[in-house]
């Protein structure tokens, strides 16, 4: 038929594009890791390999079941949306094993990391020039810190 006369460069492409669909195909299948696609567009066993890490953060629930004299001094002041280990650090450990103690806390350092006076802070956040408000005394001479009006004479 006079119309394949000539068709000779069809099939050369139709076989040129099925050796690059193939050749991607063999590509893809070996750099496409097992799992990809189990669950979702991303690897199946990234969420085993994820949850195989250590957990350093307890959450201020478990903190709260055995502190709870803490709690409820925290809950009445301006700290109460402050969570324990914000300010104490990671402390699984210690929410596993009691006997293993938190690191005591240096005030002098703690406070300022929030509370040190800045342009860049909300003008509404509480701030203080550390140096010339606390006069070298430690923040919890007069601010118990897990609720920071008492002591300075503001308790609630
Ligand atoms: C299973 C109970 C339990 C859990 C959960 C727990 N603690 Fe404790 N914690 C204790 C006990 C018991 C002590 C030692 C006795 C004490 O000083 O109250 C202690 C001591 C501490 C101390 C030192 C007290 C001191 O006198 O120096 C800090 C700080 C502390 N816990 C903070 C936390 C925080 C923050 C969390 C949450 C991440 C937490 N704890 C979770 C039971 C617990
Ligand atoms: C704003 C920071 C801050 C927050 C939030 C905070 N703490 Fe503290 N906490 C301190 C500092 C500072 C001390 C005194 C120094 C030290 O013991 O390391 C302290 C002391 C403690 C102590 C020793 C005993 C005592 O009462 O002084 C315990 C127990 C404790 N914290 C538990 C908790 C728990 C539980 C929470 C959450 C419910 C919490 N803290 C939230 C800063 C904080
Ligand atoms: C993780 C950040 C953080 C740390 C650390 C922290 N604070 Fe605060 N503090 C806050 C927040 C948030 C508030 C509530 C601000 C608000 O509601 O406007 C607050 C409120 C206060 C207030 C109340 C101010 C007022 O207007 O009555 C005082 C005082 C205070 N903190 C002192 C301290 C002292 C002392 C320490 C160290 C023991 C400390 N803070 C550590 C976040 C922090
Ligand atoms: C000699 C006592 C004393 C010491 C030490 C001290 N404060 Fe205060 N602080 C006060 C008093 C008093 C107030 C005013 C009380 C109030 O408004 O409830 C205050 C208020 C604050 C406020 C609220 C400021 C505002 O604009 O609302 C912050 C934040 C604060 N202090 C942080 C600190 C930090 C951080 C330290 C440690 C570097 C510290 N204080 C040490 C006595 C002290």
């Amino acid at each position: 038929m006079s119309v394949f006369k000539d068709s000779g460069h069809l099939f050369r492409l139709a076989a040129l594009y099925a050796v690059g669909t193939l050749t991607f195909l063999g590509i893809r299948a070996f750099f496409v890791p097992r799992s990809f696609g189990q669950y979702g567009h991303y690897r199946g066993a990234a969420i085993a390999e994820i949850a195989a890490h250590p957990v350093h953060y307890a959450g201020h629930q478990a903190c709260e079941t055995c502190h709870a004299d803490v709690q409820e001094m925290k809950r009445s002041g301006m700290h109460a949306q402050v969570n324990c280990e914000a300010c104490h650090g990671p402390l699984a450990k210690h929410a596993d094993d009691p006997s293993i103690q938190p690191a005591k806390l240096d005030t002098a350092v703690l406070c300022v990391r929030c509370h040190a006076a800045s342009a860049a802070r909300p003008k509404g956040f509480p701030q203080v020039a550390a140096v010339d408000h606390s006069n070298g005394l430690p923040c919890e001479t007069c601010h118990q810190p897990h609720n920071p009006a008492i002591g300075a004479g503001g308790a609630k």
